[in-house]
């Protein structure tokens, strides 16, 4: 009994959500769709599914009795959807822009550590590389990517790349500074 009323309670909690999922389309929705999808009077096409999901998720078109307040509400979904992309876009932008510039000081950082490997500086290559590795540039893009507006981030293996090419480059400084320790040549 008490299994009964938990599972009854769970198909009840569960149901708002599944109906939205499931619902069947009103008939405008269902014969616009329909045409939209398959009728040779339009050049573009789109899925049955997507049309009839996006409609009858809307309750202005799924309220709409004729074409004109189908149109309506077609028109305000885009315009609602298309503003909410800029948003998207813009808020990527920023945080990209805000990585190039931090990725921009990273790749100054460790050019003039190779620079200074091969004229033989290990102590200060070592320096610059360590900082490079410790500079937090990639997690703090990939941070500032996955917090944004747009929740997402195209760059997350470049940044894992960068990140683990550098320790491995400060390591591995490391390892030659090591090797050179009292060495004449060496400024340390
Ligand atoms: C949708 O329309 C098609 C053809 O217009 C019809 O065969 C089908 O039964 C309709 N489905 C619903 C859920 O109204
Ligand atoms: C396609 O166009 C013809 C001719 O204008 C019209 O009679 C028919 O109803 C149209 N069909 C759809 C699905 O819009
Ligand atoms: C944009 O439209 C798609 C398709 O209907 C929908 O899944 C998505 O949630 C919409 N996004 C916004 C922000 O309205
Ligand atoms: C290398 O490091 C030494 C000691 O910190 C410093 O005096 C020198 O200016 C550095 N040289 C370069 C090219 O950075």
């Amino acid at each position: 009994m008490a299994t009964q009323q938990i599972v009854l309670l769970l198909l009840l909690l569960a149901a708002p959500h599944g109906l939205a999922v499931a619902v069947s389309p009103t008939p405008i929705i269902n014969t616009t769709c329909a045409a939209l999808a398959h009728s040779p009077n339009f050049t573009l096409h789109v899925e049955y599914e997507f049309c009839v999901r996006s409609l009858s998720a809307d309750p202005v078109a799924s309220s709409a009795t004729d074409a004109r307040g189908l149109a309506a509400a077609a028109a305000s979904l885009t315009v609602a959807n298309i503003t909410s992309t800029e948003l998207i876009i813009a808020d990527l932008v920023k945080n990209l822009v805000s990585c190039l510039s931090d990725y921009k000081e990273l790749n100054d950082m460790v050019r003039r550590g190779l620079h200074d490997i091969r004229g033989g500086r290990a102590a200060n290559a070592s320096k610059k590389f360590l900082d490079a590795a410790e500079s937090d540039v990639p997690s703090l893009c990939d941070l500032i990517l996955i917090e944004g507006v747009a929740k997402r981030n195209p760059i997350d293996q470049e940044n894992q790349n960068a990140y683990f090419l550098s320790v491995m480059a400060s390591d591995i400084t490391q390892l030659m500074l090591d090797s050179h320790a009292g060495s004449p040549k060496d400024p340390s």
